[in-house]
């Protein structure tokens, strides 16, 4: 996966990767190059503190409350994942978004730091 190919995808057109409700086998594909170690969970962390926490709430019960468009924020601590629970599924979900809430974080974010939101996320399962 190189930075061109995300960077295709940020003007909203479908990719091979693009999230899908029940799980995408492509994206499923996609592995996760950052190793889950405390100092990349912790950094995951920060910026999820940062964007993330206002929807899916402090401790990632989906409470925040910043949904504006209606959509229900995801629980990361129940281990259910609407679009796939691979790192790969997780990584295309931040980065292409599913929704009008869900949005695509591409520009705002690089792939190593959006996989060490994956490696948060990750280490908030049950
Ligand atoms: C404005 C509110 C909002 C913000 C901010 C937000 N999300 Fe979401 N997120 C949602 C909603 C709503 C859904 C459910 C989307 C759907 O069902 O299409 C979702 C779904 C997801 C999913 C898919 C989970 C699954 O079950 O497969 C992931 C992963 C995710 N968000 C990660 C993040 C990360 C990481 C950030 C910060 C960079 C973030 N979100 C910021 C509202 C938000």
């Amino acid at each position: 996966m190189s930075a061109v190919a995300w960077s295709a995808a940020q003007g909203g057109g479908l990719t091979p990767t693009t999230p899908k409700r029940g799980g995408n086998p492509a994206a499923a594909k996609v592995a996760n190059p950052v190793p889950a170690t405390p100092a990349s969970v912790a950094a995951g962390r920060k910026t999820y503190m940062l964007l993330c926490s206002r929807c899916h709430g402090p401790s990632g019960q989906g409470d925040g409350g910043g949904a504006g468009a209606g959509g229900q924020p995801a629980d990361f601590t129940d281990d259910v994942w609407d679009f796939g629970s691979s790192d790969g599924e997780i990584f295309a979900a931040i980065q292409q978004g599913t929704s009008a809430d869900m949005d695509s974080y591409a520009e705002r974010i690089s792939a190593a730091e959006t996989w060490n939101l994956v490696n948060y996320l990750k280490s908030l399962r049950p």
